[in-house]
């Protein structure tokens, strides 16, 4: 027998469909991806040299478990350069991934039946975290009019006693929705209002379409900040994200980190300090601009194949669009896409409950040529 836990932890619908993609590529159909969440580009030379070099060197060994104190360092310069935000390098954990420090937070956070509170829709391994702690996660629907994000008016509407935290993260998952400077401000005011903490998750910070980015760090130091190398640095697979803590939370945060995972990976730290760098900067500036030119064809391509897409998100590389016109059934819908037309893309249904029947995400983590392919396959099956 398992442990009860277990039956609250819920599969990403995505990896079926992934796998049936895979096998249908396998029988030789040629498959559009825009259900992948993570950059099609590999990871940048400079940093991928800096790796080779590090394990030639034999940098095989554990390093403390908040990280290397010249990665910390070199985080600590990425807020003094590109953010209005001093952080003491003490304050940054590095982790396995933003996963890592989102597993550190919610283990420093919650008892058994506290509540966090996060949107629905959002990443959907947010709610699981809470869940192995014996909390419960607290699902707040949000939508094109609050501009997918909390606002201080929802989270008044959803604290209770219990409730130790809202977690967001700007830009959002899946809807690439920001949480503009003056919004988290109110956020912060209200959660500390009520004694509680503010999470922001700014994995996806910067791969930014509009405005110049903010983070929230600069806005106190009681918030929880988390990152990660995963997306815009390009190393989802090295598994290297980190956490800023409040300075009260960074021993204990150290001494967990220990026990959970001893210290990230040593090879990927060596090669993360090759990532602030101006020659890898400037690479992603590239990959960027890449995105934005890929978002600024898919958004307007979407609706007027009568997606509706409400909000032009501002950031990350998603697009989560209305389908309704189509298909009341999302899940059935993907999955139609994909066998009759052959394009991935992920249903709602992953990212929470409200209106995930019909939602779906489009991931513009594919090239130019594809997505125009994915767009025309797409016309062909909802005009069929
Ligand atoms: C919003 C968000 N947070 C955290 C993660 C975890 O990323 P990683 O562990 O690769 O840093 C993801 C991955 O898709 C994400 O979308």
């Amino acid at each position: 027998m398992t442990a009860r836990r277990l039956q609250s932890i819920t599969p990403f619908h995505v990896m079926a469909l992934l796998a049936r993609a895979r096998q249908l590529e396998a029988e030789g159909r040629s498959i559009v991806h825009m259900e992948i969440g993570e950059p099609d580009f590999d990871t940048p030379a400079p940093i991928v040299e800096a790796g080779i070099q590090a394990l030639q060197a034999g940098r095989t060994h554990y390093t403390p478990a908040a990280g290397l104190a010249a990665l910390r360092e070199a985080i600590a310069g990425h807020y003094r350069q590109r953010f209005d935000a001093e952080v003491s390098p003490g304050r940054i954990i590095v982790t396995p991934g933003a996963s890592g420090a989102l597993q550190l937070i919610t283990a420093a956070l919650v008892d058994p039946g506290n509540r966090i509170l996060m949107t629905d829709p959002g990443y959907p391994c947010n709610r699981n975290f809470v869940y192995l702690y014996g909390g419960s996660p607290v699902a707040v629907p949000v939508d094109a009019q609050q501009g997918y994000q909390l606002d201080s008016a929802r989270l008044a509407a959803y604290w209770t006693d219990n409730t130790v935290a809202a977690l967001i993260a700007s830009p959002s998952n899946p809807t690439g929705a920001v949480v503009s400077r003056a919004r988290m401000a109110e956020l912060l005011a209200a959660v500390r209002e009520r004694d509680g903490r503010l999470i922001v998750d700014e994995i996806y910070q910067n791969l930014y379409y509009r405005d110049k980015p903010h983070s929230a760090l600069e806005l106190g130091d009681d918030v929880f900040v988390i990152n990660s190398f995963s997306k815009y640095f390009g190393m989802t697979g090295w598994r290297l994200g980190w956490l800023v803590a409040p300075e009260e939370f960074v021993a204990p945060l150290d001494i967990l980190a220990q026990n959970l995972f001893l210290a990230a990976p040593t090879p990927a730290q060596y090669a993360a300090l090759a990532a602030f760098e101006p020659q890898t900067l400037a690479i992603l500036e590239q990959r960027r601009e890449q995105f934005q030119t890929r978002r600024d064809y898919l958004l307007p391509a979407l609706r007027s194949l009568g997606f509706d897409i409400p909000r032009e998100p501002e950031g990350a590389f998603y697009l989560y669009a209305d389908c309704s016109r189509f298909s009341e059934d999302s899940f059935a819908f993907t999955n139609e896409l994909l066998e009759h037309a052959g394009v991935a893309v992920t249903p709602g249904i992953d990212f929470g409950t409200y209106e995930a029947g019909r939602h779906v995400r489009f991931a513009y983590t594919t090239s130019l040529e594809q997505l125009q392919l994915g767009v025309e396959r797409i016309a062909r099956f909802v005009a069929a």
